[in-house]
């Protein structure tokens, strides 16, 4: 028993696999009533599916009662015939589910202590708990309530302050709104799922509702006599968000960085939220900031359990081994895509009306010496500010709010990380000594008060590296000008 109930469940994955069976019981609502009481919790969940009759609730209190040896319809969340029982036990110390088909009720209960006496034992309670969700069952054709009592410590919902406990709550509304979004408002079968007399709203992970989220290639995967299909998208840039709590929500429980990967589905339920599955070739793929905006749907038909490892607390899966290669190249591929429009927010956008990208207006170079970031001077933009010397002043200060604005902030802090720190680019001998007429022209238009030395100070005072051999040559130009 101990050990039953120390399988590592947290509230919300307990709740989601009371949620799991109320949808496969068909239901179209689930209530789920979470009440903190002073810290010691009660929690009731209760659905208008089909019920169980007394005798299919005897065995439903069972273990394994209809474990992984029945047959199971391909709508049917469960698989091992444990999740009420274990889920239920993981929080609370007692356990009453009352059951109502063709209108008459059936009720039992599953206690800790009694079990710990007298071995498996559930009990037929009289009279029914008394609980707000009991009694508007009775009023019910068909439909389950599942009861929890005296959570105890294992349970991360009991002894919390008012405030903990109903922060942990918007923690399992998010969980639930992402694990059946598509029942909520998805492809599924619909079910309404209400958390305290409030509707769960779904969190869709590919954001598809957003025009600029890009949905790669579909992949239909064979395997074991099955298949399934594999759905990359990479995700809009952050500026691409009306505005940061947009941004913020799209990044899900725990955030972008946290929620990249494969969203592996089961019969429509989502079972990994974001996970790279150990995949990557030599060394894992990790969670990296520049592959954050690459999240892959895996659509899981029921009958590949077996080969995907599902594990019993339905929070976990693993890809076969034959099919890892298969599985990498796919990733490989969204997360480049995802790391080019991650770093290049001013270049990958669509010019309105036309197929062409817009021209970037920075470009990185890059050489053996390092990268260098450059303003594009065939950019339109700043083609005809060069073009037009006369006019220059507006012209010059619209160009340089456009090269402010485009900043490859991220492309660059990229190019750093990966090189691990930022070198100064050599320059070659062509581009040194233009380098150097352009700040001898600079320098000649600083005020004529300061004296030779000064003027080349101001202009070298910014550029990294060592200055000295600029310097030397700059002091002969200038002494050769005078
Ligand atoms: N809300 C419900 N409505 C109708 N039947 C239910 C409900 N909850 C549980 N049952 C019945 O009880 C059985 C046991 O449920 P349990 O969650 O323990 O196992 P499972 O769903 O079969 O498998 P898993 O361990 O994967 O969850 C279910 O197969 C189902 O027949
Ligand atoms: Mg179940």
């Amino acid at each position: 028993m101990e050990s039953l109930r120390g399988l590592g469940y947290s509230p919300e994955t307990a709740v989601a696999d009371l949620v799991d069976n109320s949808i496969a019981a068909g239901c179209e609502n689930v209530w789920i009533e979470l009440d903190w009481n002073g810290g010691a919790p009660i929690a009731g969940t209760s659905d208008d599916g089909m019920g169980m009759e007394a005798s299919v609730l005897a065995q439903a209190m069972r273990l394994g009662g209809s474990g992984l040896s029945v047959e199971r319809r391909s709508s049917d969340l469960g698989r091992f015939g444990l999740g009420l029982k274990t889920a239920s036990l993981s929080q609370c110390r007692q356990v009453s589910v009352i059951s109502r088909q063709n209108a008459s009720t059936a009720a039992l209960v599953l206690d800790v202590d009694v079990v710990g006496q007298r071995g498996w034992f559930a009990v037929v309670p009289n009279p029914l708990p008394a609980h707000a969700l009991v009694s508007k069952l009775q009023e019910m054709q068909h439909g389950t309530v599942v009861l929890w009592d005296r959570f105890d410590a294992l349970s991360g919902l009991s002894g919390l302050d008012k405030e903990s406990f109903f922060l942990r709550l918007q923690d399992i509304r998010a969980h639930l709104g992402m694990v059946f979004h598509r029942f909520i408002d998805g492809d599924a079968r619909r079910a309404k799922i209400w958390l305290n007399g409030h509707p769960v709203k779904s969190w869709d992970p590919f954001q598809r509702a957003h025009p600029t989220t890009r949905p790669m290639h579909v992949e239909r995967v064979r395997h074991a006599g099955s298949s399934f299909t594999v759905r990359p998208y990479v995700l809009p840039h952050r500026d691409r968000f009306a505005n940061d709590a947009e941004y913020e929500r799209a990044g899900g429980l725990g955030g972008w960085a946290a929620r990249q990967g494969f969203y592996v589905y089961r019969g429509k339920r989502l079972l990994v939220a974001g996970s790279w599955l150990g995949l990557g070739g030599a060394r894992a793929w990790a969670r990296e900031e520049s592959s954050k905006l690459a999240r892959i749907e895996i659509d899981l038909p029921t009958d590949l359990d077996q080969d995907w490892r599902i594990d019993l607390r339905k929070s976990q899966a693993r890809p076969p081994g034959a099919l890892r290669t298969r599985l990498t190249a796919i990733a490989g591929k969204c997360r480049e895509e995802a790391r080019e429009v991650f770093a290049f927010r001013g270049k990958r956008g669509q010019r309105a009306g036309s197929a062409e990208p817009a021209a970037p207006i920075w470009v990185a170079k890059h050489s053996e010496s390092g990268t260098t970031y450059r303003i594009n001077r065939q950019h339109s933009l700043i083609a005809a500010c060069l073009a037009k010397p006369d006019d220059n002043q507006s012209m010059l200060h619209a160009v340089f709010a456009l090269i402010e604005r485009t900043v490859p902030v991220e492309r660059i802090w990229l190019d750093v990380s990966e090189a691990e720190g930022a070198p100064a680019p050599n320059l070659d001998k062509e581009e040194e000594a233009l380098l150097i007429d352009q700040l001898a022209k600079l320098a000649a238009a600083l005020p004529s008060s300061l004296s030779a030395a000064e003027r080349i100070n101001v202009v070298l005072c910014n550029l990294p590296g060592n200055v000295e051999s600029l310097k030397k040559v700059l002091t002969e130009k200038m002494r050769g000008k005078a």
